[in-house]
């Protein structure tokens, strides 16, 4: 699946499945985030350039998703604002279940990008690996990715509290789950 979308501020867009000479863009938007240190519950960037590439070899290995969000004007790897990856659960009895990850670089937030990956991500996650069901989880605090998640119809499903512990402070973790069926049913309703 790929497409071009135009974005809130008129800036295009490509939202198209992961490639190799990807690795780098992606795993920088990953380290940003880690950096902004209120979203994720990882300390440190990732820098090794084994354990980028094998996350990449894992994913194809593993026929996972990712979907990312290439900005056309700018050049490799600044091009990649975004990724959103689906993978699978460790579980044999789970094979049905893809699990959601979503980043947009902090520029480029608020302009439809998180909501047009995630979109692709579903679609091809359930087109391609055959899943009924997505689940993600997030801090109770991420009120945009909430908002977000909710807007496409997921549904929380639970919340761990005190499940996280950063910079001296408690986070409660929000999961939520969503029927493929439920979301691709929706959207044929005019
Ligand atoms: C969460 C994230 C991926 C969303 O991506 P995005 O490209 O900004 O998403 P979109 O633009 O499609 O949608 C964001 C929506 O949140 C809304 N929003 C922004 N701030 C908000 C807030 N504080 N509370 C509620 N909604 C908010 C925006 O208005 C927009 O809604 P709208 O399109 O209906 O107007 C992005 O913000 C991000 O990378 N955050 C840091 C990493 C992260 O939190 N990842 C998710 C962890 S599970």
């Amino acid at each position: 699946m790929k497409r071009i979308i135009v974005v809130k501020n008129g800036e295009k867009i490509l939202i198209r499945s992961l490639k190799k000479s990807d690795i780098e863009g992606v795993w920088a938007n990953f380290n940003e985030v880690v950096d902004e240190g209120i979203y994720l519950p990882v300390f440190k960037p990732v820098k090794s350039e084994y354990e980028k590439k094998n996350w990449y070899e894992t994913i194809i290995n593993r026929k996972e998703v990712c979907i990312v969000a290439e900005h056309l004007d700018i050049k490799e790897p600044y091009n990649i604002i975004g990724q959103c990856e689906i993978s699978n659960s460790e579980w044999e009895a789970a094979l049905h279940i893809g699990i959601l990850g979503l980043i947009v670089k902090k520029k480029y937030r608020d302009l439809g990008i998180g909501k047009n990956l995630v979109d692709t991500a579903i679609k091809t996650s359930s087109k391609l690996n055959n899943k009924k069901k997505i689940i993600l989880s997030c801090y109770s605090t991420n009120e945009r990715a909430i908002y977000l998640y909710k807007k496409m119809g997921f549904k929380i499903v639970g919340v761990r509290k005190k499940q996280f512990y950063l910079d001296s402070i408690y986070y409660d973790e929000v999961l939520m789950d969503l029927w493929i069926d439920d979301y691709l049913n929706k959207e044929k309703i005019p």
